[in-house]
């Protein structure tokens, strides 16, 4: 299940040009399977109509205190008690100087003075604004008393200025709550992440690869950003974008992945190899691309390094996780390689399953550890595969 699925969403506009962006914020919650209420103040109602939020979310708008629902609920309250998260953008100077002081003078200030879930504050307004003492102090004061603030984009702003101030993209902003509804239990750890196929070239134009998407291995990255781990990539070539806050060493080939595996090791607690690593390279790769003059051709091949395995041997304190994906007997090969790599833990999963394997959205695992013990996974998400691994390898080294 995803972190969205199934929570309360409270979405609070107040008045800025980027109220529109709200519209999309709340769009994105809802894809990944949020409820979503809308707060607005009467300034952003003369952005964006609320009756486009109303239609959107299914629920009316809550826009002024003295107002009751028609379900004769008082909705500063009870939204306040059922939100599993807040989200303020934007974010104006006034709003945000109102929250910071404890001023409660309408529906949106009311309701945050009531709510003790996380509040996620995205300020966007002009660059001088936010840069001003008055803007720059409450903010502080807001992080002071555990608001989580999102930092805004710079770029050309409605005004015609540039510099800090744009609200940032829809997919940030969702990403980050994502965070902020996250536990912080890998806080001070480094976990050092390998991800999608190797590729293998056989001339200028041609190569040899497998069908690993490097949607595991992302998902593992970014959960364990969200939970606070400073994480690093190295990542073969994939269609997917690398996870906010993950630094990511790009590489192509298995030699590449080794050499930049065995650089990265050292500064690492937590290695998770889940790259699909070409066993083998082309021992002379053409110089020009070759031409079809035969009807048949043998191109040799050479043993690429065990990557896993060379780290397996140096690791000191390292946690090490490795992968395998099987076609058959996933117990006694998993159960091999988790002892012939040197591993702490093996994740073995069979591909030929279905809602298993390589570009699927989800995976059925089973957790192999060096201490004898085996955990069954049924199918799941990738994002809850990966955290499930996270909490598994968090009782392992604590
Ligand atoms: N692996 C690696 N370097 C290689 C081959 C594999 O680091 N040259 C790692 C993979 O990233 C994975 C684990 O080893 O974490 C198991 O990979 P897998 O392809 O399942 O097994 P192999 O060891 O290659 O054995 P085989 O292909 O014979 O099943």
């Amino acid at each position: 299940m995803g972190l969205l699925q199934n929570k309360l969403i409270v979405i609070g506009v107040s008045g800025g040009i980027a109220a529109y962006k709200s519209v999309e914020i709340l769009r994105q919650l809802q894809k990944e399977g949020a409820s979503v209420r809308v707060i607005m103040t009467r300034n952003a109602a003369a952005f964006v109509g609320p009756l486009t939020f109303e239609a959107l979310s299914g629920y009316s708008v809550y826009m002024d205190v003295v107002e009751k629902d028609v379900s004769g609920e008082i909705r500063h309250i009870s939204w306040a008690d059922k939100a599993d998260a807040v989200i303020i953008a934007p974010a104006t100077a006034n709003m945000i100087g109102k929250i910071a002081n404890g001023i409660a003078d309408d529906a949106l200030s009311t309701f945050i003075m009531a709510v003790r879930t996380p509040v996620l504050i995205c300020p966007a307004m002009n660059s001088n604004m936010y840069e001003s003492r008055a803007v720059q102090r409450n903010l502080d004061c807001l992080e002071a008393d555990g608001f989580h603030v999102l930092e805004p984009d710079s770029g050309e702003l409605a005004c015609g200025v540039t510099g800090p101030g744009r609200l940032p993209d829809p997919p940030f902003i969702v990403d980050r709550l994502k965070k902020v509804l996250s536990p912080s239990d890998l806080k001070g750890k480094r976990v050092l992440v390998s991800a999608g196929p190797t590729i293998e070239p056989i001339d200028p134009v041609r190569y040899i690869s497998n069908h690993s998407s490097g949607k595991m291995g992302y998902e593992i990255a970014r959960a364990a950003e969200y939970r606070g781990a400073e994480v690093k990539m190295v990542t073969g070539k994939t269609s997917l974008p690398v996870p906010f806050n993950v630094s990511a060493v790009n590489v192509l080939s298995a030699a590449e992945m080794y050499e930049a595996m065995i650089r990265n090791m050292d500064d690492a607690d937590i290695i998770i190899k889940v790259a699909a690593v070409a066993d083998y390279r082309v021992k002379d790769v053409a110089e020009h691309k070759i031409k079809k003059t035969s009807d048949d051709m043998i191109i040799k091949l050479e043993k690429n390094p065990d990557i896993l395995k060379a780290i397996g041997e140096k690791k000191k304190n390292q946690f090490l996780v490795g992968f395998a994906a099987e076609t058959r007997d996933l117990r006694e090969n998993a159960l091999a390689k988790l002892k012939s790599k040197n591993l702490d833990m093996i994740v073995g999963n069979v591909v030929s399953e279905e809602g298993s394997g390589f570009g699927s959205d989800t995976n059925r695992v089973t957790l192999f550890y060096a201490d004898g013990n085996i955990d069954h996974m049924p199918v799941m998400g990738k994002d809850a595969v990966a955290n499930a691994l996270i909490d598994r390898i968090l009782a392992r080294i604590i």
